[in-house]
C-alpha cells in the first residue's frame, strides 16, 4: 500500500478509536516575546499555508515532502554549533549530538513515510527546489540569528505536531487506511510485531513535540541579539 489519497467509507483496518486522538491544537504553544519570534513564527504561518494548498489532506505525501526539509535544521545548527565550539575552545553543553540525532530522528521519519506514500516526479523536483533554497536560507539565518532560527524550528514542529494530529484523525475516523507499519518503523520505534500507521503516527508526533520543546528551549537560552 503505497497511497495514502483519502479514502472515504473505507474504514480499512483501522481500530477506529477516536477517543485516543487528542484534539488539534491542543499542544502547546510558545507565544512569541520579542520582533525576532514573531518573524520565526510569521515564516512558518506562511510555509504551513502554502503546504495547506499544495497537499491539502494527502498526508503521506505532505509527510515525505516536509520531512525531507525537516531534517535540514539539526544538521545544520549541528555543525554551526561544532564550529562553534572549536572556535571558541569550549564546551557546546551537549547542543552538538542533540541536534545531530534530530537530524537522524527526521530522516528516520522520511524513511518510514516512504513507505506509505511515494512522492510524484513533481513533489522529487520540489524537494530538490526546496532543499536547494532552504538549507542555504537556514545556513544564513543561523548566522545572523541562531535564536530566531531555533525559535524557527520550534514553530514548525508546533505545525507538525498539528499535522500528524489530523492525519491521525484521518486514520480514526477511516479516510486513511490504518495499514501495517513498514519494518523500518517498528525496528526504530521497537513497535509491537503486529503495529499499525496509527502506532507510527503516535510515534512520530511524540517525536515531533521533543523537537518542538528542544528548539524553543534552545532559542530561549540565547541571547535575544544571537
Ligand atoms: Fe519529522
Ligand atoms: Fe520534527
Amino acid at each position: 500500500m503505497t497511497d495514502d489519497s483519502p479514502t472515504p467509507g473505507d474504514g480499512g483496518t483501522s481500530q477506529g478509536d477516536a477517543t485516543l486522538s487528542p484534539p488539534p491544537r491542543a499542544a502547546p504553544h510558545y507565544a512569541p516575546q520579542n520582533f525576532g519570534d514573531r518573524i520565526a513564527f510569521g515564516f512558518v504561518k506562511l510555509l504551513r499555508f502554502f503546504a495547506d494548498a499544495f497537499f491539502a489532506r494527502r498526508y503521506g505525501h505532505r509527510a515525505v515532502v516536509l520531512e525531507t526539509v525537516a531534517a535540514v535544521p539539526g544538521m545544520v545548527a549541528g555543525s554551526l554549533q561544532h564550529l562553534r565550539a572549536l572556535r571558541r575552545m569550549e564546551s557546546d553543553q551537549g547542543w552538538i549530538r542533540t541536534l545531530l540525532d534530530e537530524a537522524e530522528n527526521e530522516r528516520m521519519h522520511l524513511m518510514t513515510f516512504i513507505q506509505v506514500a511515494r512522492p510524484t516526479q513533481f513533489e522529487r523536483l520540489l524537494i530538490l527546489v526546496a532543499q536547494g533554497i532552504f538549507y542555504n536560507l537556514f545556513f544564513l539565518l543561523y548566522l545572523l540569528s541562531a535564536r530566531t532560527a531555533h525559535r524557527f524550528v520550534g514553530y514548525l514542529e508546533e505545525e507538525a505536531v498539528y499535522s500528524y494530529t489530523e492525519y491521525l484523525a484521518g486514520v480514526d475516523d477511516g479516510t486513511y487506511r490504518n495499514v501495517a507499519a513498514p519494518r523500518i518503523a517498528i525496528d526504530y520505534w521497537k513497535l509491537l510485531p503486529d503495529a499499525r500507521l496509527r502506532d507510527v503516527i503516535v510515534a512520530v508526533r511524540a517525536d515531533e513535540a521533543h523537537h518542538r520543546d528542544v528548539n524553543h528551549e534552545f532559542a530561549s537560552a540565547l541571547a535575544p541579539s544571537r
